[in-house]
């Protein structure tokens, strides 16, 4: 059983469907912490409700980023976590923890990779006007949304779409695909070579 650190800023959504996963048996591993960067994110309470440790490392507390990802990756070491998830965590890392846990950080991006790195990426896909967005995860390397990618998801663009009616859709397809590409690690599926991420199936 992989034990398993998210980390989150906001809302909590994507840890929720981690949770709700966990719950049905569905993943072969465990949330052991929970880690916010805010002090006020709505995911620590949905952490907290499942009976998962939570910790809040902010800014104020560690204004140097690598002192900052130092007390992350203490915290996740003291778990003893072999999977780290970023689940809408709004911070860039340093090697600090991108080093100490190297192929073992997730992302999830609302977008399809490499088009629309960084942040609104669901408001820059409708005003580039592309026809098709979605998700992608991948595991996390020192360049921003940049890191070899794992699963895509695929999600039509309407011609109607806002920024927020595209992010409520694709939001949808966020939590399937991470809920699947934790369970692909748990399983040990999955091994990096390069740019590539090799699946096994079997
Ligand atoms: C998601 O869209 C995720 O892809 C992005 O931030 C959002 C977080 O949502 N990185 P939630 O906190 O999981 O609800």
């Amino acid at each position: 059983m992989k034990r398993i650190g998210v980390l989150i800023s906001g809302r909590g959504t994507n840890l929720q469907a981690l949770i709700d996963a966990q719950k049905k048996g569905e993943l072969p591993g465990q949330i052991v912490i929970v880690v916010s960067n805010k002090s006020n994110a709505q995911g620590l309470e949905r952490a907290r409700k499942a009976g998962i440790k939570t910790e809040i490392v902010t800014k104020i507390d560690f204004p140097e980023r690598e002192d900052h990802d130092k007390r992350v990756a203490d915290i996740l070491d003291s778990h003893q976590v072999d999977l780290v998830v970023l689940a809408g965590y709004m911070r860039i890392l340093t090697h600090v923890l991108v080093d100490r846990f190297k192929n073992r950080i997730i992302n999830i991006h609302p977008a399809l990779l490499p088009a629309f790195k960084g942040v609104d990426a669901q408001k820059q896909a409708v005003e580039y006007g592309v026809r098709i967005s979605g998700c992608t995860t991948h595991f996390v390397d020192l360049d921003t949304d940049a890191g070899p990618i794992i699963l895509q998801t695929p999600v039509p663009v309407a011609g109607n779409d806002t920024g927020e009616s595209l992010a409520d859709r694709i939001l949808a397809e966020e939590h399937k695909t991470l809920v699947r590409t934790v369970r692909l690690f748990c399983e040990d599926r999955l091994t990096v070579d390069g740019r590539k991420v090799i699946i096994r199936e079997d």
